[in-house]
């Protein structure tokens, strides 16, 4: 089985079309393609302006709306795309507060979107045998009911899809388009549920898990941040309410996997092209913990509690662990679950630095 390491992209991979380019995972991801493969042709896109990291022609940027049709033609035509990470999307908290938007981008656009790159790989890459490796990002908000709670460890096999928001519905249905898709041999399909990405750089997200990477990024840069979980730092939920995540650097190296991994390590998971990016299980406790030991007890000052029931309900659909065993079979990285956490904040520390 290739390993992990080898991160190598199919032969016919000579072109990545990725998309939410402007956001969070989709800037990183952007770069971290770029470092890796210094042949590859990159097509950015996303309703605001994608940064432009280079002017290296084989970085294609394109500010398009994926809702109008339009662009989904000027992305494709007169290119060869061989691989797509469809990125983009409105976060759980943001698809709760606008019911339309949410599915409007985070399905219609979707579906357009996997239609579009079909109708592509018929064109360029069914004559020749092949077909185009399409990676839908989804979410392990796909979870919820009452196997899938803050103190539950899921056992993928054992644990139905209850979504617990429109955010983890619109998902689940972007996961099932893309799994038919894929059984019916049309593109080799595969949906990543990304954990919570640790430490988000840039501007609080709309998700509802924006504050677990606001606990440490404000008070870095010396900014108020507020816990919407709690009334106050006795509040016994910050023990209780586990949150699964990732360190930021092992999840764009697991979406890279995502689009680099033989189609036959699907024979690891449970039948399903989904796949559940590995994460470690911290308490708000440990990572307001975390902030201290990285800016001393002064950085508590800058913590402030305000309970958000909108936000409470959606964590709450959250479970704290899952079983990633088939997922290490298949060549997934798992954080170190003492360090993993401890290394994001370090991560961002680094970055903060190297940006003044
Ligand atoms: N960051 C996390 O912790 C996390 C966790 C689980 C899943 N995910 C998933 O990962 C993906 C990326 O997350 P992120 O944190 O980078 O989010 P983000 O909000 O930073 O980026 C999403 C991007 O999608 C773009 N977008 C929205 N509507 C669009 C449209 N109509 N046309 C084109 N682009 C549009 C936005 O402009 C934005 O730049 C999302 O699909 C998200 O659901 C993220």
């Amino acid at each position: 089985m290739p390993t992990y390491d080898a991160l190598k992209l199919p032969a016919h991979v000579e072109t990545v079309l990725l998309t939410g380019a402007g956001g969070f995972v989709g800037r990183e991801v952007t770069k971290l393609m770029l470092e890796l493969y210094p042949k590859l042709r990159i097509i950015t896109t996303d309703v605001v302006e994608p940064p432009r990291f280079t002017d290296d022609p084989r970085l294609r940027v394109v500010k398009a709306d994926l809702g109008k049709p339009e662009a989904l033609k000027e992305l494709f035509d007169g290119e060869k795309i061989g691989g797509v990470i469809a990125l983009h999307g409105i976060m759980s908290g943001g698809a709760e507060a606008d019911f339309e938007l949410g599915w409007a981008v985070n399905v219609d656009s979707h579906i357009a979107l996997i239609k579009a790159a079909h109708a592509h790989s018929d064109a360029v890459w069914k004559p020749q045998g092949k077909k185009m490796v399409y990676v839908f990002i989804s979410s392990l908000a796909v979870y919820g009911g009452p196997k899938a709670r803050p103190e539950d460890h899921v056992i993928p096999a054992d644990t139905p899809i209850i979504p617990g928001s429109s955010y983890g519905v619109q998902k689940t249905i972007g996961e099932f388009y893309a799994f038919d898709y894929g059984r019916k041999g049309y593109l080799d399909t595969r949906s990543l549920r990304l954990p919570t990405v640790a430490i988000r750089t840039g501007a609080p997200s709309s998700a509802a898990s924006s504050f677990i990477s606001g606990l440490i990024r404000e008070p870095l840069q010396g900014i108020e941040s507020v816990c919407p979980i709690a009334s106050g730092p006795e509040d016994p939920i910050l023990d209780d309410m586990k949150v699964y995540l990732s360190r930021a650097k092992t999840v764009f190296r697991n979406i890279v996997w995502g689009l680099c991994m033989p189609e036959e390590n699907f024979k690891y998971g449970i039948g399903s092209r989904s796949v559940n990016i590995p994460g470690i299980t911290v308490t708000t406790r440990q990572i307001i913990d975390a902030l201290v030991q990285h800016a001393g007890p002064e950085a508590l000052k800058l913590v402030s509690y305000k309970k958000d029931p909108a936000v409470i309900a959606i964590c709450e659909t959250w479970a704290g662990s899952y079983d990633n065993t088939a997922e290490q079979k298949q060549g997934f990285e798992v954080d170190d679950a003492k360090t993993g956490f401890a290394n994001a904040v370090g991560d961002f520390k680094a970055e903060l630095q190297a940006s003044k």
